[in-house]
């Protein structure tokens, strides 16, 4: 079923659909997710932008890639793809170490945590990632351990519309593929600019539910990267992803 990373969104709906934490449910303990993680992973370093950080990532050697998908037996395996906006992110802060140096950072919506990786690789003086899914968080200290890091703080409170922590960088990789997350996103946002003055960072492929959202228009580009041929594949032909600084007159 998985035979390409093309069309992954919608099997990512079929899969929520049909097993919704079920499998998750029946776990004894984190280190059984772990154990399934690094049985039904492959650990990955090329062929992203970001060849430092290495990640257990779904990938055509897998067992759950030829399956069916209601056997897959979690909810949104986020966490096991590398997705273009946050390669891009991860790319910026390792070419531009200055950025996250000394930082207190936040990864929100840190999937396989690559991003929060790259701020700690840089000096980042404290790193915390935060999905809501938590096997997210627990592949995220997986790759943490497979990056020589010590396990990152991995929060999965739903942050979003709460009040804001103390954070000098907020980093959003690929968190603008819904309008209700953008929005709420946006508004947070500026909650956490206004409380704490913090920098906010996204990385973005072009998507159109952030190409045509609000705070596009507030945004000023940092960089963009040309996606390698296999990314560029694996995402319906996207070409480039881009970082964004969120710069709004508040
Ligand atoms: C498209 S993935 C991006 C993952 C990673 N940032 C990357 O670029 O590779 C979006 C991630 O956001 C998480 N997510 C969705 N809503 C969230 C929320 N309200 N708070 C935190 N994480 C959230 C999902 O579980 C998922 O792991």
């Amino acid at each position: 079923m998985l035979t390409r990373l093309v069309g992954y969104m919608n099997i990512v709906k079929t899969l929520c659909t049909n097993s919704t934490n079920r499998y998750l449910q029946g776990f004894a303990s984190d280190s059984d997710i772990k154990n399934f993680i690094i049985e039904n992973t492959e650990i990955v370093r090329k062929h992203n932008l970001t060849p430092e950080i290495h990640l257990r990532l779904f990938t055509p050697n897998c067992r759950f890639w030829h399956a069916r998908p209601e056997l897959w037996p979690f909810s949104d395996p986020f966490w096991a793809i590398y997705w273009p906006g946050g390669q891009a992110l991860a790319r910026y802060l390792l070419s531009n170490p200055g950025v996250s140096q000394g930082k207190r950072v936040l990864d929100l919506g840190c999937g396989c945590g690559a991003s929060a990786i790259a701020a700690k690789f840089c000096g980042a003086s404290h790193v915390v990632a935060n999905d809501i899914d938590p096997v997210a968080a627990i592949a995220t200290q997986l790759n943490c351990e497979l990056n020589g890091l010590n396990p990152l703080p991995c929060d999965t409170e739903n942050v979003i519309s709460s009040e804001p922590e103390e954070y000098d960088l907020i980093l959003l990789g690929d968190m603008f593929y819904e309008e209700a997350l953008a929005d709420s996103l946006h508004s947070w946002l500026n909650c956490c600019i206004q409380t704490h003055g913090t920098q906010v960072l996204i990385g973005d492929p072009g998507r159109a539910q952030f190409e045509g959202h609000g705070i596009r228009r507030l945004l000023r580009q940092e960089a963009q990267f040309e996606l390698p041929k296999a990314v560029r594949e694996e995402n319906y032909g996207l070409t480039c992803s881009t970082v964004w600084r969120y710069l709004p007159e508040l």
